[in-house]
C-alpha cells in the first residue's frame, strides 16, 4: 500500500533577534507581560529586503539536503504562507524560482496558522493516489514587516516571528500499518463565520474604489487585527477535539503518542491542552519561546529542531494540530 512519509525536515530563521524588551523602544510593552501572558522570550525579524521566499529557500534546500535527494526530484512544490512576497503571483513561484525546479506543479496554501498540515494533506493526496512521489511542503513566513510596530499594534505585533520549515514528503510502501513510518492521516476543518476575528482588513475585493487607499493606511485597515480572547477560547476548543478526531481515526490512545508538536501561537494554550489530556512535559516539543509564532512555520521548525535535539526519532509516534485565522484547525498523526 503507497503511503507517503516525511523524509526530511530542514529550517531556518534570519539572524536577528528581538528580545521581548527590545520591543519597549516602539511600543509600550514589557518582558513581563508577553512572558507571563504567552511564553514568548524572543523572535527573529529578517533586514528589510528579506522576503518570505528566501526564507522558504534556505529551509527547502535544507530539507532536500537533509533527504539526499537532488531538487530535480522533486514532483511538486506546496507552500503554506500568510505573508506572501506579493499579492500575486503565489509565493510557491517564487521559491520554485529560487531553487531553479522549472514546471513542475507550484502551488500556496493561504490557510494561516494550520497551512502546514493542510499542505501536508494535499501532498498526502497526490502521493497515495500514485500521482506523485516526491513534495516539497514548506510553511514560511515575514511577519515583520507586516505589524503594526506601536502601541496601537501590541496585542498583535508581540506575538510574531519570522522564519521557514520544510519537509519533504515521499512515497513509501507500507507493509505494517502499525510499525511502518509514514502519515497517519489528516483532518481538516474551517469555520469562515469567524474570517473577520484574526485579519487583515483592508486588501483586493474591498468595497474601495483602488485596492490600496491612503484612508486605508491612515485607519490602519493595513495592519492585521485581532480579537485575541475570541480566537485564544476557539483555540483551546477546536485543538483538542481535532486531536481526538485524530486519534479516534487510527484506533489511538493519547498515551501511545510519543512526542506532540502542536502549532504555538501562546504557551497558555499549550499548557491547556497538556492539562486536559494529562500529557507530560516532557512529551511536548515547544519552540515559541525562542521564535514566537510563525505561523506556518511553525509545526516543521518544531520537527526540525525536534530531529535535530535528538528527540524525534526513528519509530515514534508524532501528533500535530493547529488553529488560526479562519478560523481554521488541523491535526495530523505520523510515525516518524
Ligand atoms: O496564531 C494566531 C492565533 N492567535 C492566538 O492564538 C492568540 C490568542 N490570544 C492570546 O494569546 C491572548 O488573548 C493575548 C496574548 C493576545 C492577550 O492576552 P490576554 O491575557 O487575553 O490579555 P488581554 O487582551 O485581556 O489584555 C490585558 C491587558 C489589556 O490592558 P487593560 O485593558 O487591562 O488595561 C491590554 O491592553 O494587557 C494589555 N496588553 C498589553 N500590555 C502590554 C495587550 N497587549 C499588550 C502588550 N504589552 N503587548
Amino acid at each position: 500500500m503507497i503511503r507517503s512519509k516525511i523524509l526530511s525536515t530542514g529550517m531556518y530563521v534570519p539572524p536577528k533577534i528581538l528580545k521581548n524588551a527590545d520591543l519597549s523602544a516602539f511600543m509600550d510593552t514589557s518582558d513581563e507581560w508577553i512572558k507571563q501572558r504567552t511564553g514568548i522570550e524572543q523572535r527573529h525579524w529578517v533586514e528589510v529586503g528579506t522576503t518570505t521566499s528566501d526564507l522558504a529557500l534556505e529551509a527547502s534546500l535544507a530539507a532536500i539536503s537533509n533527504a539526499g535527494i537532488k531538487k530535480e526530484e522533486l514532483d511538486m512544490i506546496i507552500l503554506a504562507t500568510l505573508s506572501p512576497d506579493h499579492e500575486f503571483p503565489g509565493t510557491a513561484c517564487f521559491l520554485q524560482k529560487k531553487l531553479q525546479v522549472p514546471l513542475i506543479p507550484a502551488l500556496d496554501v493561504r490557510q494561516q496558522c494550520t497551512g502546514f498540515i493542510y499542505g501536508l494533506s494535499i501532498a498526502d493526496q497526490f502521493i497515495r493516489t500514485g500521482t506523485y512521489k516526491k513534495i516539497l511542503v514548506v510553511g514560511a513566513e515575514v511577519h515583520s514587516a507586516g505589524l503594526e510596530k506601536s502601541t496601537s499594534g501590541r496585542e498583535v505585533t508581540v506575538l510574531f516571528g519570522d522564519g521557514a520549515g520544510a519537509v519533504v514528503l515521499g512515497a513509501t510502501e507500507v507493509t505494517e500499518l502499525k510499525s511502518d513510518s509514514y502519515l497517519y492521516s489528516t483532518h481538516l476543518h474551517a469555520d469562515g463565520t469567524y474570517a473577520e476575528e484574526l485579519w487583515t482588513p483592508s486588501g483586493t475585493g474591498m468595497k474601495e474604489k483602488d485596492r490600496m487607499t491612503i484612508k486605508q493606511i491612515e485607519n490602519g485597515a493595513i495592519w492585521p487585527k485581532m480579537n485575541g480572547k475570541a480566537v485564544f477560547v476557539h483555540a483551546v476548543k477546536r485543538m483538542p477535539e481535532v486531536l481526538i478526531e485524530a486519534l479516534e481515526k487510527n484506533e489511538l490512545k493519547i498515551e501511545d503518542i510519543d512526542l506532540f508538536v502542536f502549532h504555538q501561537a501562546n504557551l497558555r494554550i499549550i499548557d491547556m491542552i497538556a492539562k486536559q489530556f494529562n500529557i507530560p512535559e516532557e512529551k511536548i516539543f515547544n519552540t515559541i519561546q525562542k521564535y514566537a509564532n510563525t505561523t506556518a512555520a511553525t509545526i516543521p521548525i518544531g520537527l526540525d529542531e525536534a530531529v535535530r535535539a535528538g528527540k524525534l526519532k526513528k519509530g515514534m509516534l508524532v501528533a500535530s494540530a493547529a488553529f488560526g485565522s479562519g478560523f481554521t484547525w488541523a491535526s495530523a498523526i505520523y510515525r516518524w
